[in-house]
């Protein structure tokens, strides 16, 4: 009797394991046939993943999601995505060959690589910047290859369903040279490719077709634009029966605070990402911990700038709050004793200003005998849109782009105002100073007869500097909130409503802005004359 040898027990072995190993791989592949995909790029789309990855999930599915990364993603990005449920797959950067194309199309011939993923049987992909809010599990009885038609007859590639196969694959890296691409992109290609796509039947779930056909069209409801929403106000599908919706504006992402308040489908995006679990610390509802610290160093720096600054020019003595005081009852006194003259030079002015320019030139000049250069209504006027316009742009440019609409609005509104107070403060200053040197310079002796010279008898009764200067300064900010916030207000949410709506507060806005900015520049060039003999006081506390 010939016993088993080592040699033979070692073969059994391996090849018991073997069949293990093969079953294990089976089912394993049973579990994981199909599968979500979606691809990244880089960091800026990652709450985007995060947002479709949460979406997919609460739709009750079972099956893989896989993202596809590329070298531009951090680590942290990977680990957190991971931390989602994400199965965090890397690929490398397939090149793009079309020499014209979009300078951030680089690398969208990647997409191509989800026919290569050949260890799955089908798989649905997604762009990171759609959001499921339907079960979208009928999606896997589709065909070889599933797409949706947009502009009539092209193929947006925003959703797919696709059959992995190393043949596909393989033909299309064949032909990728000589193929043209009318987006310079993988749609265009892909649009080549399936030359007769616009022919293709409409898939429906409970209808399959036999024999299976090579392509099939999917219905808006899994691929809604955005952009065809903004144009007609509506979905031009049923709302009710809506699969997937596509954020296309081509800038507008949903993940940037401002396109919340632009883009109304963009709240249906930002519910989900509130829902965003705290897969790694600091990261619930779409949170990034970096941003979080960012937005409260942003929230508070401007108060203590200010308080500071205001501290440092009213509340380092009381004497100084009483000198505001008295100059404020200086100025009235002024007024009144020199109100009995006759006659009062008038100047000229230029551009739009020239009414509110010479009101004020009557008001404020009653008893100074110097003149404003006739451009100084169009200075003080461009001063003040400069810096508005350069507020503006910093306030955008320092505020994180992924942080909730309603902080990214209430940090925007706060540097917007810091800033133009302190820039527009500045030449206020400026003019006060101009101001004095100018009646030092002058004196009470210049009085230019020639001048035309007119009594209005309109004079107004300023009950007080402050108040005055208050009401300008409130004036501009009211507008400007009420400008920004009217159209969520009337819940106007139609893209040429909203537009109209804040064009004509901005005009509202300018007009008011022209008025108040040369009354606050007048007021402040007259009390630097005023102030010329009294020791040099703080502007900013009295805000002119
Ligand atoms: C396609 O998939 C196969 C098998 O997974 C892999 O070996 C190959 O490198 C892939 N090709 C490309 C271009 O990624
Ligand atoms: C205007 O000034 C006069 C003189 O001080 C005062 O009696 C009057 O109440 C003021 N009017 C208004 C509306 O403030």
């Amino acid at each position: 009797m010939r016993s088993p040898t080592p040699a033979r027990l070692a073969l059994a072995l391996v090849a018991a394991l073997a069949a293990a190993a093969l079953l294990g791989g089976v089912a394993a592949a049973a579990a994981t046939e199909e599968a979500y995909v979606t691809l990244l790029y880089g960091d800026e789309f990652v709450l985007g993943v995060r947002v479709l990855g949460k979406s997919i999930r609460d739709t009750g599915t079972r099956r893989d999601l896989v993202v596809l990364v590329s070298d531009g993603v951090s680590d942290y990005s990977r680990k957190l995505l991971q931390a989602d449920g994400w199965i965090v797959s890397h690929i490398t950067l397939l090149a793009n060959p079309n020499q014209v194309r979009p300078k951030r199309f680089w690398g969208v011939y990647t997409k191509l690589k989800i026919f290569n993923m050949t260890s799955y049987r089908k798989v649905v992909y997604l762009d990171a910047d759609t959001v499921v809010v339907k079960s979208i599990e009928d999606l896997f009885k589709c065909g070889k290859f599933c797409g949706n038609l947009k502009h009539s007859e092209r193929m947006n590639s925003g959703v797919m369903v696709v059959e992995p196969s190393e043949t596909v694959f393989k033909d299309m890296m064949r032909q990728i040279d000589t193929l043209p691409s009318y987006t310079g992109g993988d749609q265009g290609f892909l649009n080549s490719y399936y030359a007769d796509f616009a022919n293709s039947h409409v898939y429906e779930p409970d209808k399959p077709y036999t024999p299976e056909p090579e392509t099939q069209r999917l219905s808006t409801l899994y691929n809604a634009d955005v952009g065809l929403y903004m144009l007609a106000n509506k979905w031009m599908v049923d709302e009710k029966e809506l699969r997937v919706i596509h954020y296309t504006l081509g800038p507008l992402k949903p993940w940037d605070w401002w396109t919340a308040w632009l883009v109304k489908p963009v709240g249906v995006w930002q519910d989900v990402r509130q829902t965003l679990e705290e897969s790694l610390p600091g990261t619930g509802g779409g949170r990034s911990p970096h941003d979080q610290l960012v937005v409260k160093v942003l929230f508070i720096l401007p108060v203590l700038l200010l308080s500071f600054g205001y501290y440092q020019s009213c509340f380092q003595t009381n004497k100084e709050l009483l000198n505001i005081r008295s100059l404020c009852a200086f100025a009235r006194r002024d007024r009144y004793k020199y109100k009995s003259e006759e006659a009062f030079p008038s100047y000229s002015v230029m551009g739009v200003s020239s009414s509110a320019f010479a009101n004020s030139n009557q008001r404020f000049s009653n008893g100074m005998h110097s003149k404003l250069p006739s451009y100084f209504g169009a200075l003080t006027v461009l001063a003040c849109f400069m810096s508005a316009g350069v507020s503006f742009a910093f306030a955008f440019a320092i505020i994180p782009k992924q942080i909730m609409p309603w902080t990214g609005l209430l940090l925007m509104f706060e540097w917007t105002f810091v800033s133009f107070f302190l820039l527009f403060g500045s030449y206020l200053r400026f003019v006060y100073r101009w101001g004095s040197l100018d009646a030092n310079h002058v004196g009470h002796s210049r009085f230019d007869s020639s001048e035309n010279h007119m009594v209005t008898g309109r004079h107004h009764n300023m009950s007080d500097c402050d108040i005055d200067a208050t009401f300008y300064w409130t004036g501009m900010a009211i507008i400007a909130i009420v400008t920004v916030l009217l159209p969520t207000l009337l819940g106007v949410t139609a893209l040429f409503a909203k537009l109209g709506l804040m064009v004509a507060g901005g005009v509202v806005l300018a007009s008011f802005m022209t008025y108040a900015s040369e009354h606050l520049a007048i007021s402040a060039f007259y009390k630097g004359q005023r102030d010329r003999n009294v020791s040099r006081s703080r502007s900013i506390c009295f805000l002119f």
